[in-house]
């Protein structure tokens, strides 16, 4: 069976009860589009209230803790995640590697504490820009992955990577279609060299300044399975047209 796209939302520290009108339009859009797997990853506290108002589109949490439980203030823990109906989860994205220093032991680590719980893991990796200009960028992005992809169980089974460049993020600037193509080149060198047979189906995302204009390019560039998007998620318009994007060129490409 073919690997449907996979075309997911990272609300960040947005989302109020009131941007729930935007999950339901963004569902209501979703099932217009059967070709293209769809997600979003709310806010802790808006989880549970999304998952009751869509249908068609996974839900997940942007960040987990390795332990199950326990006295961990603040923290939440992938079980907890699925008790509040959350299917999937983003680890060891760049804002936490940087702001809350993850390493990529601890990002591995909440990869399996995830997929333990039974949920999807979409795992981030990506290149700052003084690791682009010194022209080591597949080594830095290979060696992430290396430290953090989990190895516990069916790892490959749940799993999704999603290449996202940090000096892309939110700053409106892209690589070029050869520049990714490449990239994700190596990581599913990278993911067949880890789990054999199995790696070659997991599907690899881009991520970083994806919008109605780009993602049509960026989407047919080689190995390139999906999307991760930041702000232009956070809209049905801009978001429904990145999916629109996918389907058409699932359809065709
Ligand atoms: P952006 O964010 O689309 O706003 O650049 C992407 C991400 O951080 O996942």
């Amino acid at each position: 069976m073919a690997v449907l796209p996979y075309i997911v939302g990272n609300w960040k520290m947005n989302g109020t009860r009131a941007m729930l009108a935007e999950a339901r339009a963004i569902d209501r859009a979703a099932s217009r589009f059967p070709g293209v797997e769809v997600a979003l990853a709310p806010p802790f506290t808006l989880i549970g209230a999304m998952r009751e108002a869509v249908n068609d589109i996974g839900v997940g949490g942007q960040d987990c803790h390795v332990k199950p439980s326990g006295a961990y203030t603040g923290d939440v823990s992938a079980p907890l995640l699925v008790d509040t109906g959350a299917d999937f989860c983003i680890v060891g994205h760049s804002e936490r590697r940087a702001m809350a220093h993850e390493t990529d032991a601890l990002v591995r680590a909440k990869a399996e504490a995830a997929q333990a719980a039974g949920l999807g893991v979409i795992l981030c990796v990506g290149e700052t820009e003084a690791e682009r200009d010194s022209g080591h960028a597949e080594k830095v992005v290979t060696d992430q992955l290396a430290g953090s992809l989990p190895q516990a169980g069916d790892a490959a089974a749940k799993l999704s990577v999603a290449y996202e460049p940090v000096w892309a993020i939110g700053t409106g600037r892209v690589p070029s279609v050869d520049d990714v193509g490449a990239m994700h080149r190596a990581i599913r060198a990278k993911l067949v060299a880890t789990y054999g047979e199995a790696g070659a189906a997991v599907r690899v995302l881009y991520g970083g300044s994806v919008n109605a204009g780009n993602a049509a390019e960026l989407l047919a560039a080689d190995e390139v399975g999906g999307a991760l998007v930041g702000g232009a998620s956070l809209t049905a318009e801009s978001f429904t047209a990145i999916i629109g994007a996918a389907a058409a060129l699932a359809e065709h490409g």
